[in-house]
């Protein structure tokens, strides 16, 4: 089938756009992501959507993106943090080769900090972000052919190892 050669899945800051800017690098192909196809789409940033019309409405037109993305384009593509909490999306991905890239929370907590564009981790960044790696690992793990843990590594071997993964 058509799709994306890869789907990067994995936690805001785990490093999605620069490997898999790399891996277009790499492979002499595009990247793309589903956060930036929102915000072209929306005309709006982010964080935003998420305060002005809530997580939920965020995730319907998250799913829509993936679902697009996913049927014109056919390079490297990133999906926002949160996108495999919808089960619909999470379906969506189902035939295509979707790797996960890792970190633990405490390398999230220290590359992250206290972005506050990020909306989800804008108070309590260490409680929220074990909340969250609690809440979704498992999902990240239903969805991904591989998973490559990213803690020790430069982008240039994450990359390296995701095409090993493949
Ligand atoms: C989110 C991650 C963000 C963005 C939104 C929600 C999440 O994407 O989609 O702020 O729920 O984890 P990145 O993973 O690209 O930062």
């Amino acid at each position: 089938m058509t799709g994306p050669q890869i789907v990067l899945v994995g936690p805001m800051g785990v490093g999605k756009s620069t490997v898999g800017a790399l891996l277009a690098e790499r492979l002499g192909t595009v990247y793309r992501d589903t956060d930036a196809d929102i915000v072209a789409a929306q005309g709006r940033e982010i964080a935003d959507i998420f305060v002005d019309e809530g997580e939920p409405h965020f995730r319907d037109l998250e799913r829509e993106a993936v679902r697009t993305a996913l049927a014109e384009h056919e390079g490297i593509l990133a999906l926002g943090g949160g996108a495999i909490l919808d089960e619909s999306t999470r379906a969506l991905l189902a035939p295509h080769p979707v790797v996960y890239l890792s970190m633990d929370v405490e390398e999230a907590v220290k590359r992250t900090g206290l972005n506050v564009a990020r909306p989800l981790l804008a108070v309590n960044p260490r409680k929220q972000w074990r909340e969250l790696m609690d809440a979704r690992r498992q999902f990240y793990a239903e969805v991904a052919r591989a998973v490559v843990a990213t803690d020790d590594r430069t982008p240039e071997e994450v990359a390296q190892a995701v095409l090993d993964a493949l």
